[in-house]
């Protein structure tokens, strides 16, 4: 196949693809070292996914309680992730988060403070001290929009209507990628020396999920997979304690842990305010993955609502409080549910919401197996574990994002020679030219959601084998499916063209989550088998997936001895875990 007319040609040195936090700070800092780059994303930059973040960012400031130290972030982070997650990633986290947080202020961030000055910062569940920064329940969006604003000052190119397709390797090496307009589909072929990913993550194949249509399909890990690098921890997915439940057109919509932070109270249809069962010490402020399992272990017992969730309350907060510290929550329940949150509990049941596993990455410099390509943010796996910290997302976003630009630029400028391999660039013209040439009688969107009804049923809040052998058989089918696809473009654009792809991504994204929680057979973290309750010390490994099915148990190396120190012995806490 040679060159289309319609294909237009870019060179870059750095391509950064996705317009979210990660992909800007990354975008940024390449621009601010005089580093030619490209950022480009599949939806409107002042609208990537970060803007839904709503409740902080973490960093051991102590400018509420002074004792705190990175340390302790870090050894929090190790702990409640169930050490499953990389200690030299964490602590490097930790360490730099108070970096991320200057360079916001310095740039004119918004964040809240107290009347002295001192930037306030809020209780988050399961941090020791007071290490959240934020702008009401605004912060995502706050950052998305200095970001925004920074990487047009210092120069970045941006595309935001770009779908890329395929990332092109020759030889172990990335030198680019591949994609269509997503109004007139004309193609775009972007040569680069190095790719920094940044495309999110693949929650929304949930049926309930915090992400909204056509963004986290898991499109990060189909390009990564298909560029040959490996896959870590799919099974590891956050399902957040409170999403609303009503009306259904809403349902999973995130209710931000900052109304937990600020007081709110969790109680079921009966009035009892259950936590005091599952974590007398903690209560509301426990880890995600507790609060979600006692919120699912609820309804499962017949103690949820009518509209099948728990009650979350906050009226007995002052009103004045609710809508400076949650304006985004009592906008969001009044223009979605006609509900005063200031007066009436919400009703919230779990929601997908974060992949805490992705590309396997190097844990300092975020290279993937692919030379010359790089993944941040949450399509890159390391940080998290079994359970993330609520605020630590937007943490990683900042600090990889800066730190992923060095080395993406290094890696630029040390560059020689470049095969920019023309066989790779055809097939990934005709990969396109496929799809679009496809006449069944399937569309995407319908498979969509069949997948999301599936993994809701077979891979949800608490898994069993059963249950994940069914959905392999079924996701089998929906695979079958796809041969029948119609792609049909028409003039509103080629939205059914990235359907397509995105339907083969959380097609892929879904094999990988459901082959990884089959091979976990333990409970940890967000991570619950009915039929394996407990922890089992021998699977205190990642799990590495490739899309041929093998799974390789990598271990994982001993933190610091100041870390260790801190977060105490390799036994986390389950008590009140256990379903009934
Ligand atoms: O609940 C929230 O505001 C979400 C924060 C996060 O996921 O970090």
């Amino acid at each position: 196949m040679s060159r289309r007319a319609d294909e237009q040609r870019a060179v870059t040195s750095v391509l950064v693809v996705g317009t979210g936090a990660a992909g800007l700070r990354a975008a940024v800092e390449l621009a601010e070292r005089g580093v030619q780059v490209l950022c480009v994303g599949k939806r409107r930059r002042d609208d990537a996914h970060t803007v839904l973040a709503s409740g902080g960012i973490n960093a051991a400031l102590g400018t509420m309680d002074p004792e705190d130290s990175w340390e302790q972030h870090a050894a929090d982070t190790l702990r409640e992730g169930y050490w499953l997650s990389d200690p030299a990633s964490v602590e490097l986290l930790c360490r730099e988060a108070p970096r991320a947080i200057e360079d916001l202020v310095r740039w004119g961030a918004r964040l809240a403070r107290e009347q002295d000055g001192r930037l306030t910062q809020r209780f988050f569940g399961a941090h020791r001290f007071r290490r959240t920064c934020f702008a009401g329940d605004y912060t995502g969006r706050e950052i998305q929009r200095m970001l925004v604003e920074r990487a047009a000052a210092v120069g970045v190119e941006m595309r935001d209507d770009v779908y890329l397709t395929r990332l092109l390797v020759h030889d172990g090496r990335a030198f680019g990628a591949y994609g269509f307009d997503l109004d007139d589909g004309s193609r775009r072929l972007i040569v680069a020396d190095a790719v920094v990913l940044a495309a999110g993550g693949h929650t929304r194949i949930w049926r309930r999920s915090s992400s909204r249509r056509d963004e986290n399909t898991g499109d990060a890990m189909r390009l990564a997979a298909e560029a040959g690098c490996r896959l870590r921890d799919m099974e590891l997915v956050q399902f957040h304690p409170t999403g609303m439940v009503w009306p259904e057109e809403s349902a999973g919509t995130l209710v931000t842990e900052a109304v937990r932070g600020e007081g709110g109270i969790l109680r079921n249809a009966l009035g009892e305010r259950f936590m005091e069962r599952y974590d007398p010490e903690r209560l509301e402020l426990s880890t995600r993955d507790r609060v979600a399992l006692a919120i699912y272990t609820e309804i499962a017992g017949g103690r949820g609502t009518e509209h099948g969730g728990v009650l979350l309350d906050i009226s007995h907060l002052d009103r004045d409080l609710v809508l400076r510290r949650l304006p985004r929550m009592y906008r969001q329940f009044l223009d979605l549910a006609m509900l005063d949150i200031t007066t009436t509990p919400m009703e919230v049941a779990p929601t997908a919401h974060y992949s805490m596993g992705g590309v396997r990455v190097d844990p300092e410099t975020h290279a993937t197996d692919v030379a010359g390509l790089f993944a941040v943010g949450e399509c890159a796996a390391g940080v998290h574990g079994a359970n993330r910290l609520g605020g630590n997302s937007l943490a990683e976003c900042l600090v990889f994002g800066r730190i992923v630009a060095e080395h993406a630029a290094r890696w630029s400028e040390a560059l020689d020679v470049q095969v920019r391999d023309r066989a790779v660039i055809d097939q990934a013209r005709d990969e396109v030219d496929e799809l679009l040439a496809l006449r069944g009688d399937e569309f995407a969107r319908p498979l969509q959601r069949a997948l999301r009804d599936l993994m809701s049923e077979h891979c949800g809040v608490v898994r069993s084998h059963e249950a994940l052998r069914e959905g392999l058989e079924r996701l089998r089918e929906l695979e079958e499916r796809t041969g029948s696809l119609e792609v049909r473009p028409d003039i509103a654009g080629y939205a059914d063209l990235a359907h397509a792809f995105d339907l083969q991504a959380s097609l892929l994204a879904a094999r990988a989550t459901l082959e990884c929680a089959l091979e976990r057979r333990e409970t940890r973290g967000a991570h619950n088998r009915a039929d394996f309750p407990d922890q089992d010390p021998k699977l205190s490994v990642n799990l590495v997936w490739t899309p041929d099915g093998e799974i390789a148990h990598e271990p994982i190396p001993a933190p610091s001895p100041a870390v260790a120190a801190l977060a105490g012995g390799p036994e986390v806490e389950v008590a009140g875990r256990l379903l009934e």
